[in-house]
């Protein structure tokens, strides 16, 4: 599957989410198998360009090509002017968001709130393509609510503006996150449009990323939560659709390395106090499916310093190997 120049290989996107698809986590999903990883939306605004956040948001040195930043605004001359920008500094393809419901981005008329205004929806597409040489990807829902699922006539306005791929994920606005993700809206985008769709949604396994990709019809799927505090998934969805197999999980060992350097990674990236606070966040991530998950929680939450953290991390995974977990938790 290809974006432009570059080929996605595998078919499996992280998904843009704000707060987590920071440069570490990308770097971590893309070495455990993800072909792309977007990152967090940046601003369009150019007042806060040189805020810390977008400081970090707009920073990708040394991370693997392609990377895919994503832009989120409203005025169709500044997301121009934010795309040009972001390619000067590293962007090598340009995700537009019009798929996040949150507040702080709709009542701005951003995100997904833009699906309301389809003349709109094609100046924004036509300005950005029209600014950058690399490609532009659009990310939809189906629509606004349960009346107004005009995804299919936005999919159209994309192609037709040069966008070079389109995600959906299968909810409208007002759904948020809840019920179910639905493909057949996804399918009846794939089937009308020439170039590569992907599916977002609820993708939480390899099983159920194999049944969206033959349901839909779509070139790659999207995988946003379930990738939090499981970065391995990419891998594990990409051995089945290779092989019609599953992976074993992680041995403890691994997911302790693994968490380890996604940790210092974090702390080199945010330096100190920030590092270890937005550690704790994925920390309690990585232990949300553990049945120690407390006591975990409760070890790793006391680190004040990213020396403390790593060690506790580490003691505590030692412990579980060693299949000591609660004298450890009582000892810590
Ligand atoms: C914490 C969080 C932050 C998100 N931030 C963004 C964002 O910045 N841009 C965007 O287009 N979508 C954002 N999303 C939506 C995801 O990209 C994705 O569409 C959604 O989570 C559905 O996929 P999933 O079921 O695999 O999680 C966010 C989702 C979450 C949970």
């Amino acid at each position: 599957m290809r974006i432009g120049p570059y080929t996605i290989d595998p078919p499996l996107i992280l998904a843009p989410m704000a707060g987590v698809t920071d440069k570490p986590f990308r770097q971590l999903c893309k070495q455990l198998g993800a072909g792309l990883a977007v990152s967090e939306m940046t601003t369009s605004d150019p007042r806060f360009w040189k805020t810390d956040k977008s400081l970090r948001r707009m920073d990708h040195d040394g991370e693997p090509a392609p990377v895919s930043v994503q832009i989120a605004g409203t005025e169709p001359q500044q997301l121009a002017d934010a795309a040009r920008y972001n390619v000067d500094h590293g962007a090598q393809i340009i995700d537009i968001n019009m798929g996040c419901p949150a507040k702080k981005v709709c009542n701005a008329w951003a995100g997904s709130a833009l699906m309301r205004d389809e003349g709109l929806v094609a100046r924004i597409v036509e300005a950005v393509v029209k600014a950058v040489d690399v490609p532009v990807t659009l990310k939809i829902r189906t629509g606004w609510d349960a009346d107004h699922r005009n995804a299919p006539v936005i999919a159209r306005i994309a192609q037709d503006a040069g966008i070079a791929a389109l995600a959906v994920h299968g909810r409208t606005r007002d759904q948020q996150y809840t019920g179910f993700a639905e493909y057949d809206t996804i399918a009846a985008i794939k089937a009308a449009l020439t170039i590569p769709v992907f599916a977002n949604g609820d993708v939480d396994s390899p099983r159920k990323a194999a049944q969206v990709l033959r349901q839909t019809g779509a070139d790659a799927v999207l995988v946003g939560r379930a990738a939090q505090g499981r970065p391995w998934i990419f891998r594990e969805i990409a051995h089945y659709l290779a092989t019609g197999e599953e992976l074993p999980p992680p041995s403890i060992g691994e997911v302790r390395d693994i968490l380890l350097g996604h940790l210092q990674a974090l702390h080199a990236f945010y330096g100190a106090p920030q590092g270890v606070r937005i550690a704790r966040k994925h920390l309690g991530w990585y232990a949300k499916d553990r049945p120690e998950n407390a006591a975990f929680r409760a070890v790793v939450n006391r680190a004040a310093t990213s020396d403390e953290q790593l060690r506790l991390t580490a003691d505590y995974f030692d412990a579980l190997e060693a299949g000591v977990p609660s004298g450890f938790a009582a000892a810590a």
